[in-house]
């Protein structure tokens, strides 16, 4: 069966994104970089990828599922579709009105996300990237079968949870590969036990 991966960037401290949003404490050179890249070439933005001679072609994934408030962020700049080499799914109650619409961008909907992610699951395919945010991902928390996360070698003190806060529920998970870059970004990988 197809897998859900949330693929994602995180603090020493849990955190996705700084208060307002903020990205830049992550470190973007270094020699993670180039790695990850190779090994998550379909995580990459598409029009990025096509100036920087990236191949796409050979990724984990095929679809892509996104919350509004990450959506919104490429949005806000002009960047309406912006995995367009992936079926692209964005999930919202409120902004349904502000989906661009069209074939060439994600498909905006309030469905459940849950009943959503099941039904790809039984699809054939590649896997299904949980690009976040930490809302979506915690909505989703039950249906993660793998997680994909990228320490980051700071510490936030406030921000945008990998996860929001929820009930006492421990879910085990085990570790399939550790790459610890000299940057200081670790790359780790779980599968759900
Ligand atoms: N570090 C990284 O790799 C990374 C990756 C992705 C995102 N981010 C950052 O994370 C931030 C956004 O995260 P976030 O947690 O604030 O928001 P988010 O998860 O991206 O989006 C939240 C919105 O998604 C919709 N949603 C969530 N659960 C839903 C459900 N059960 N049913 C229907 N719709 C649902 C809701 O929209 P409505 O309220 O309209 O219903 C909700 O307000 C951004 O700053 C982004 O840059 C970081």
């Amino acid at each position: 069966m197809r897998e859900l991966t949330y693929y994602v960037a995180v603090s020493l401290d849990g955190f996705i994104a700084g208060p307002e949003g903020q990205f830049d404490a992550f470190p973007v050179e270094g020699d993670h970089m180039q790695a990850i890249t190779e090994r998550f070439p379909d995580t990459v933005p598409t029009d990025y990828a096509s100036s920087a001679g990236i191949d796409q072609s050979g990724g984990r994934f095929d679809t892509v599922l996104m919350g509004w408030n990450t959506y919104a962020v490429g949005l806000a700049v002009g960047v309406a579709s912006p995995y367009r080499h992936l079926e692209q799914i964005v999930f919202t109650r409120t902004h349904l009105d502000e989906a661009p619409g069209g074939d060439e961008h994600p498909l905006v909907t309030g469905a459940d996300p849950v009943e959503v992610v099941r039904e790809l699951k039984q699809r054939e395919g590649r896997g299904i990237w949980l690009c976040g945010g930490g809302r979506l991902a915690t909505a989703l928390a039950g249906e993660i079968d793998r997680l994909v996360l990228k320490r980051n070698p700071v510490l936030l003190g406030a921000g945008i949870p990998l996860f929001e806060p929820g009930t006492y529920d421990p879910r085990h998970f085990d570790v399939v590969s550790t790459t610890a870059f000299e940057s200081g970004v670790v790359l780790g990988e779980y599968v759900r036990r």
